[in-house]
C-alpha cells in the first residue's frame, strides 16, 4: 500500500492517510532531534504525502507540539489531519526544576495529569495555542493505563471517563473536533472504554504488532462492530521490529527481554527466506486490519523516515504470511495483506 493512501476513520466523516507521522521522538524521548532534522522530517513526510500527524502535551512536555505547530502552520488546514491528547496540562517553570525524564533538553514546562472536566477543557486550548493551529480533529485521552498509571490506573480511569469524556463528547457535539478516544498501550484499557462510551477511535500503543496479536480476542472485533477506529502507535514495538533482534534493541521502551529477543529472530528467520524485511512486514501487518486505517510511525532520522516509507509499499509474497502462521508466529485469525 502507498504511505499517501487515504482510508476512512471507522465511522468518523474523516480519511487517513495509511502512514501517519508520529511526534514521540520529535519531543526528544531517549536523546535529541536537532531542529533542523526535525523539520526536515516533517518536510520529508509531507512531501511522501503523508497527511496525518499525532502529537500530545506529554511529548517532550510541549516540544512535539511545538514542533507539529511550526512545521504545519502555513499548510492548508483542510488538506491534513491532526490528533492531540489530553490528561496532562503543562505549566512554565525554570528549567533546572524539571525532571524532563524520559525526555532530554524538552520544553521548559512542568507536566501535570489531569483528567477533569475543566483541565480537559484548558488542556485542548493549551495544546492549540502551543502549535498556534485552529484545530485538532481527533483527540484521545493519553495513558490512563496500568502501564503508565500502576495502582492508580482504577480510580484515573473512573475519572477520566467522567471529566475528560464529557468535555470531550461536548467538544465533539459542538463540532470543535471530530472525533473522540483514548490513547494508551494496553487493549484491555481500550475495551473498557468502548464498552462504557460512545468513543469514535482508540491510539493503541504496541499491542497489536507483528509480534502480538492479543487485542484480536474482543477489542478488534467489538470495534469493527461499532465502527469504532483503531490507529497503532508504537507499531515496531519501540524499535525492536525496526532494528531487529540486536543487542540493545528496545520493547514497549526499555530493552528487550529475551522472550522477545528470541520470538523476533524467529520471524527474522522466516523474514530470511522470502527476502521479506522485518520492519517492512510489521508495517504491513498492522493495517491489514479492517479496523486499523493508519500505522503511526514515530522516526528519529530522515533516513529511517524515508526507508519506512519505502517499506510501507515494499512487495511481500502471500507465503511469507502463511509461513508465519505454520510456524506459529502469527495468529491464525490474524488478517494478513491480500
Ligand atoms: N499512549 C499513546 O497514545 C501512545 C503511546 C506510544 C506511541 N504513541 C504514538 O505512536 C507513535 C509511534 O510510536 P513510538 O514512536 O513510540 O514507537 P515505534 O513506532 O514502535 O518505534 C519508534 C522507534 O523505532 C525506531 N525506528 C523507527 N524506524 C526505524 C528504522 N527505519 N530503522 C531503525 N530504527 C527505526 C526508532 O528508534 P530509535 O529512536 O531508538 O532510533 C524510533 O524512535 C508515537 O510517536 C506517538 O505519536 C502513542
Amino acid at each position: 500500500m502507498h504511505p499517501a493512501q487515504t482510508r476512512k476513520f471507522g465511522r468518523v466523516d474523516l480519511d487517513v492517510t495509511a502512514f501517519g507521522f508520529g511526534t514521540a521522538p520529535v519531543g526528544n524521548i531517549f536523546r535529541e532531534i536537532d531542529e533542523q532534522t526535525s523539520d526536515a522530517m516533517y518536510q520529508t513526510a509531507w512531501d511522501a504525502g503523508v497527511r496525518f500527524y499525532d502529537t500530545a502535551p506529554m511529548y517532550g512536555h510541549g516540544l512535539a507540539e511545538l514542533r507539529t505547530g511550526q512545521s504545519l502552520r502555513w499548510k492548508d488546514r483542510d488538506e491534513y489531519v491532526l490528533s492531540s491528547k489530553v490528561g496532562r496540562l503543562l505549566k512554565p517553570a525554570a528549567r533546572g526544576s524539571i525532571d524532563f525524564a524520559p525526555w532530554v533538553n524538552a520544553a521548559p514546562f512542568t507536566s501535570h495529569f489531569d483528567y477533569s472536566y475543566d483541565g480537559t477543557m484548558r488542556s485542548v486550548e493549551d495544546s492549540l495555542q502551543r502549535m498556534a493551529l485552529e484545530r485538532m480533529d481527533i483527540c484521545f485521552i493519553h495513558d490512563i493505563d496500568v502501564f503508565t498509571r500502576g495502582k492508580d490506573q482504577p480510580e484515573v480511569f473512573a475519572h477520566a471517563m467522567d471529566g475528560c469524556y464529557k468535555a470531550l463528547d461536548k467538544l465533539r457535539s459542538e463540532g470543535v473536533v471530530k472525533a473522540i478516544g483514548v490513547g494508551v498501550n494496553e487493549w484491555e484499557v481500550c475495551y473498557e472504554a468502548l464498552k462504557l462510551r460512545d468513543f469514535d477511535c482508540f491510539l493503541l500503543a504496541g499491542r497489536y504488532t507483528l509480534l502480538e496479536q492479543g487485542s484480536l480476542n474482543d477489542f478488534l472485533p467489538l470495534c469493527e462492530a461499532r465502527g469504532a477506529a483503531v490507529v497503532v502507535g508504537g507499531g515496531f514495538n519501540s524499535g525492536i521490529l525496526a532494528t531487529g533482534a540486536k543487542p540493545g534493541a528496545k520493547y514497549n521502551y526499555s530493552p528487550a527481554p529475551q522472550a522477545i529477543m528470541d520470538k523476533v529472530a524467529k520471524i527474522e528467520s522466516v523474514c530470511a527466506d522470502h527476502s521479506v524485511p522485518l520492519p517492512a512486514a510489521a508495517l504491513q501487518f498492522v493495517i491489514a486490519h479492517p479496523a486499523i486505517p493508519s500505522f503511526i510511525a514515530g522516526t528519529r532520522t530522515v533516513d529511517q523516515l524515508k526507508q519506512n516509507l519505502a517499506w510501507f509499499s515494499h512487495p511481500i509474497p502471500a507465503e511469507f504470511w502463511a509461513d508465519l502462521k505454520a510456524k506459529g508466529l502469527l495468529r491464525e485469525d490474524a488478517p494478513v495483506p491480500a
